[in-house]
């Protein structure tokens, strides 16, 4: 992998210091990331927000694929996240893709998945062995939870869920040709439930996508590109927030409190995406013209990023213990985690059932739960994503 100075070799360890150092220096920087591509980067509450809002910070696929290959050459191979899908598309056609989704992600999906997310949870902890020495909490909660949920939303079959959650794993991993396998596995999987639920559909997001299709609202490629999409947006997100959250609330003297005090659990989710957030840089956007934020132009046809990890901790807004974990902290929800305005994350209800279920449920099996000081863990060196390898716990210690 390509160093840069922002990417140094400690960097993955200490990228909320470096941001914040950045921050400082001013707003908006030019940064060149790992793979080569030169993006600009902007730092802080008030200059993400003013980003995030501008008219002129477009998504859409082929724009940027045009963007990156000007920078990086014309063959360079782009993965799936920047096929199009509604998180790559704008205007009418962002629209059109989003319909479907949007079925499913208010009030209804709650009332549908609550209670699910509640039983696949505890079924989950029920199978930890807790007296055999530290257990994983990625492994065993983190990676498991939000892929069950995934299957249940779109309404794939029990039976073979064992089975998406390992392609899901490969698909996520390091090992591109393992990564590759599972994307064909994973598209020739859905090509079989698409043709299930044309013959028998249900309540499931499926069962919309494939009315969606065959009312003409979407093609083959895009049912495929969106399904794609709320695997790769629901899934490491959510993971990364369970272990980002049992990492600062270990870490940062909250457990026990929380045990104690359960009705604080929502509050502490809010927080723990505001200190620690899995979407640390959020994904691409172009410049369509010349934009100014916070004083700072950018030429139009750039690649522009939004530092929200960097947003979250800006001692400017959240004062300067920004960078300690405080369950009671009022304003936490100020936090942009789940982003700002038009493209506010859609799963954001889900996830904040997830973690608030789950984090009550920890720590009210196990209390005295401690991270296993014997056991490192490392940090995933992902520049997107804020996440774990691993997450070494003593349940009962
Ligand atoms: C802790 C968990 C999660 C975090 C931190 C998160 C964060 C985000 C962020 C930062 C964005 C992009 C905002 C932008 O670029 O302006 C986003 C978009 C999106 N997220 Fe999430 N997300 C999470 C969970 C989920 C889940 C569980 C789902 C679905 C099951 C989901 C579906 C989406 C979709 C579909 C979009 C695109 C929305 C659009 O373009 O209008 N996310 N999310």
């Amino acid at each position: 992998m390509k160093q840069t100075t922002l990417w140094a070799d400690d960097y993955w360890e200490r990228f909320h210091e470096v941001d914040e150092a950045r921050r400082q220096q001013g707003a908006v920087h030019r940064e060149t990331l790992p793979d080569g591509l030169r993006a600009w980067i902007v730092y802080g509450h008030g200059a993400a927000l003013e980003a995030l809002h501008h008219p002129d910070l477009l998504r859409d696929a082929d724009e940027i694929q045009r963007i990156m290959r000007r920078h990086l050459g014309p063959d360079i191979p782009l993965s799936g996240m920047f096929a199009k899908s509604a998180m790559l598309s704008d205007g009418a056609d962002r629209e059109r893709l989003l319909a479907p989704l949007k079925a499913h992600f208010g009030p209804r999906l709650l009332k549908r998945l609550g209670p699910r997310v509640e039983e696949i949870t505890a079924r989950l902890l029920d199978e930890i062995d807790a007296n055999s020495g530290p257990v994983d909490i990625m492994r065993e909660v983190a990676f498991p939870l939000p892929i069950t949920v995934l299957a249940e939303l779109l309404g794939l079959p029990e039976t073979d869920r064992p089975l998406v959650r390992s392609w899901t794993s490969a698909l996520m991993g390091h090992d591109e040709k393992a990564s590759a396998d599972a994307g064909a596995a994973l598209t020739a999987y859905f090509q079989d439930v698409l043709a299930a639920k044309r013959r028998a559909s249900g309540d499931d997001l499926v069962s919309t996508l494939v009315q969606a299709r065959d009312a003409g609202n979407l093609d083959d490629t895009e049912v495929m590109g969106t399904l794609f999409l709320l695997i790769v947006a629901g899934h490491e997100t959510t993971m990364n927030l369970i272990g980002n959250g049992t990492h600062a609330l270990l870490s940062g003297g909250s457990w026990a409190r929380l045990a104690k005090d359960p009705r604080l659990v929502d509050s502490a989710v809010n927080e723990i995406l505001r200190l620690d957030c899995s979407v640390r840089i959020t994904p691409h956007r172009y410049s369509a013209a010349e934009v100014t934020i916070a004083g700072t132009t950018i030429p139009a046809d750039e690649i522009v990023l939004v530092s929200l990890g960097s947003a979250n901790r800006d001692p400017e807004r959240f004062g300067a213990d920004a960078h300690v974990l405080d369950i009671d902290r009022p304003d936490a929800s100020a936090h942009l985690a789940f982003g700002h305005g038009a493209r506010y994350c859609l799963g954001a209800p889900l996830a904040r059932i997830e973690g608030a279920v789950l984090f009550r449920e920890l720590t009210r099996r196990w209390p005295q739960a401690q991270l296993a000081v014997d056991r490192p863990n490392q940090r995933e060196q992902a520049v997107f994503m804020s996440g774990w390898q691993t997450m070494w716990v003593r349940l009962n210690p």
